[in-house]
């Protein structure tokens, strides 16, 4: 059995083993050395197990500002999210074009050596405008901008080992492993689930859609940095896995996590999404209403319609696009404009964020909402705070 090609055509590896990563860490000890943050530890880690396939390190000038202005690399492979790493000027002083640096987690364990091949001064307003579509300090994405270094360092790396994780080592599957997994159930087709919430109704239905459509589902929630007031991790996985247990067929459905952390770019994370869940093996990908939104930054569609400007081919992994879509009192069922014909009176509409005021307010989540096992979870963890 096929499964869907790498983006550009291969799956990239920067973890070395053996005597490489032996000289790597003795040679690291003598290199100016970056420590970095929550976002650029997320994306180290998809860059070195080929989640960012065909990245091999953090992006140079080139691609930096290609991606900016037209949505590709500057080789012309579509791509939509800058991946950077960001120094101050005194670190990026350290570190001469052409020399390498020591990358560390901040809890100071050493990851990777990175050529730095690039060392340039982004115009992070312009990037702002270009990825974020605006430059509004109230957006996460933008306020991420103003606080990180102002310098950014390219070039290919090396790793030696991925970030340590406290928790859900059952649960962190690369992309090597997706694929192989995919493999042995069969699945030629997969439908991925991108998700920074617990699971509600409202995105059961649309899996279970996707589901009567394609060999299997990949449950892949986002577990890097998020807004604050984001479900947290460990909640959500919990109701992940009190879902699946009761309501989903478990030989057609996997959940691992998803490293990245949330840029809430709207319509280029979209892309990004689909680019990088292509690399873990899938072929689908689930586009709802507003995905990787946040505030009224994006037209409910956007992230849908961002799909058309790309030819088939050039992005292999297809969306499966959704209406947003709400319980029906009448019809008794969950349902879209597409597919019921009553009124708005009768129709619950679904969301987190809504989710989380009725949390906040101490009322009960209804089944029209959330499932019960997934309510008592949220429930319980409000009670405890
Ligand atoms: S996201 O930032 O990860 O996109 P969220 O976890 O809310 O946020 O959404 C996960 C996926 O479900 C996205 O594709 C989103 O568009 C979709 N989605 C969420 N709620 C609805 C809804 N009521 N109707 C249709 N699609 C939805």
């Amino acid at each position: 059995m096929q499964l869907i090609d790498p983006h550009g055509g291969r799956l990239i590896d920067r973890i070395a083993t053996g005597d490489q990563a032996r000289e790597l860490e003795a040679r690291a000890a003598g290199l100016p050395r970056l420590t970095l943050n929550a976002r650029e530890i997320a994306d180290i880690e998809m860059i070195m197990t080929g989640a960012m396939s065909p990245l091999e390190g953090f992006m140079g000038r080139e691609d930096y500002e290609s991606v900016g202005s037209r949505l590709r690399l500057a080789r012309g492979l579509v791509w939509s999210i800058p991946v950077t790493l960001a120094a101050s000027p005194a670190e990026a002083e350290a570190v001469a074009e052409g020399g390498e640096i020591a990358l560390h987690a901040p809890d100071g364990a050493f990851l990777a050596v990175m050529t730095v091949e690039s060392k340039y001064a982004p115009d992070k307003t312009k990037e702002a405008a270009a990825v974020l579509r605006t430059t509004d300090q109230a957006h996460p994405g933008v306020q991420y901008l103003k606080g990180c270094g102002d310098i950014y360092l390219g070039g290919p790396l090396q790793a030696v080992r991925k970030p340590a994780h406290p928790d859900f080592h059952n649960y962190r599957l690369d992309p090597k492993e997706t694929r192989v997994l995919f493999k042995a159930k069969g699945w030629a087709t997969v439908a991925a689930f991108q998700t920074r919430n617990p699971i509600h109704r409202a995105h059961e239905y649309l899996q279970k859609c996707a589901l009567e459509m394609v060999d299997g589902l990949l449950v892949h929630p986002l577990m890097g940095a998020t807004k604050a007031d984001d479900t947290p991790g460990e909640v959500r996985m919990a109701c992940y896995e009190a879902l699946l247990a009761h309501y989903y067929p478990k030989d057609r459905v996997a959940l691992s996590i998803f490293p990245a952390a949330m840029r809430y770019a709207g319509p280029a994370e979209a892309v990004w999404h689909a680019i990088v869940r292509k690399n873990y093996g899938c072929t689908h990908l689930i586009v709802g209403r507003d995905h990787a939104g946040v505030g009224s930054y994006y037209g409910t569609y956007d992230a849908q319609r961002i799909f058309d400007e790309f030819a088939p081919g050039e992005l292999a992994i297809t969306p499966l696009k959704f209406e947003h879509t709400f319980y029906c009192k009448r019809c008794g069922n969950m349902a879209s404009i597409k597919t019921c014909p009553h009124g708005r009176e009768e129709h619950l509409m679904l969301s987190g964020t809504k989710v989380r005021e009725m949390l906040a307010r101490g009322e009960a989540l209804p089944v029209e909402f959330t499932r019960p096992e997934v309510a008592e979870v949220l429930m319980g963890r409000a009670k405890r705070g």
